[in-house]
């Protein structure tokens, strides 16, 4: 009877770590673990520093523990953080946290996002409050909120067109870096993923639409379906800075078909004028 349990067991992760759409993969596809992970630290317990022109803000605690986790979340308090920016108690995140993004996530995939994370190690790592200017709290993202709508442009038709909207949009939130941002800090639609000098810590983040001279239009299929796997270029040089981050910890993760659909919705996009 045990020996039969143990096959069962097999048998049922071997189908789980197969699945495009089972917590782990999701996990990655959505790129969790970067932001709530400090160097060197145990995964997901937080305490990862974000300076933003709005402040200092700190990655809390994600893992299960009771007290200082999320271990005594219900599911569908996960989701309305997740999905809609509100914490347990009513108070609304600070968009650092990329849930404008992740709210284009299907419900059902991000249930099973807080079965994975329910399962992973509880570590006993309090959270550190953000260190806000005294004119900034969290109340004025209330109607911040509410006005944040941002439905990316022209819903594409196809399934594979889908499918990678759905990776680059509402899990890869590639628009949080990749799309510049006006005053108030809400993505300007009309630069979908057309690249800032302004990224979250300064940096350049290059355009990824396919423009011909500033973007991806000159880019094979091959080569961007590579890059998203190995973080090389196609001149040998290798992803820098946030980028490479994001390909160890997500877009290396996916297969092949879907990193490729990634890049069939990429070069899909209407390529911006230059401004
Ligand atoms: C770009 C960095 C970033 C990414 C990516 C990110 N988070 Fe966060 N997350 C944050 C920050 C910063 C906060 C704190 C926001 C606040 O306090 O207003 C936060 C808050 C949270 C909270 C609220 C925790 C609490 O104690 O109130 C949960 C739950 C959460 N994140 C889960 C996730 C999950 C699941 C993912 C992946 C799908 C994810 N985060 C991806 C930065 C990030
Ligand atoms: C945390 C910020 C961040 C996120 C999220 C992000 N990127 Fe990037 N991306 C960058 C940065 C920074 C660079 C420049 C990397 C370098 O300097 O080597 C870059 C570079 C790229 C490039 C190379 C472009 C070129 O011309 O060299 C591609 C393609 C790309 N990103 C696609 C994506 C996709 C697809 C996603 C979503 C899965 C994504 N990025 C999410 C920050 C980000």
């Amino acid at each position: 009877m045990k020996h039969r349990c143990a096959i069962v067991v097999l048998l049922l992760s071997a189908c789980a770590t197969a699945g495009t759409d089972d917590g782990e993969y999701i996990f990655h596809a959505a790129g969790c673990l970067a932001c709530h992970t400090v160097e060197d630290g145990e995964p997901l317990a937080g305490g990862r520093r974000f300076e933003t022109p709005f402040g200092i803000f700190y990655a809390p605690n994600i893992t299960p523990h009771a007290q200082h986790g999320i271990g005594r979340w219900t599911r569908e308090q996960f989701i309305a953080a997740l999905k809609h920016g509100v914490a347990p108690d009513g108070r609304a995140y600070f968009p650092v946290f990329p849930y404008p993004s992740y709210r284009l996530m299907h419900d059902d995939d991000a249930g099973k996002l807080y079965d994975y994370l329910m399962n992973r190690p509880a570590v006993a790592e309090p959270n550190r409050p953000h260190e806000l200017p005294w004119w900034l709290s969290d109340w004025m993202i209330k109607p911040w909120q509410w006005w944040l709508q941002d439905e990316p442009p022209a819903p594409p038709g196809d399934a594979t067109l889908t499918r990678g909207r759905y990776l680059v949009d509402a899990l890869g939130h590639c628009g949080e870096c990749h799309t510049p941002r006006d005053w108030a800090g809400v993505k300007d639609r009309t630069r979908y993923l057309g690249g800032t000098n302004e990224g979250p810590e300064g940096e350049n983040i290059p355009n990824i639409t396919p423009h011909r001279d500033d973007g991806i239009g000159k880019w094979r299929a091959d080569d961007l379906a590579y890059y998203l796997e190995t973080g090389e270029l196609p001149d040998g040089d290798y992803a820098g800075s946030l980028m490479a981050e994001v390909i160890d910890n997500s877009t290396s993760h996916l297969t092949q078909q879907d990193r490729e659909a990634m890049v069939v919705y990429l070069r899909s996009i209407e390529a911006l004028p230059d401004p």
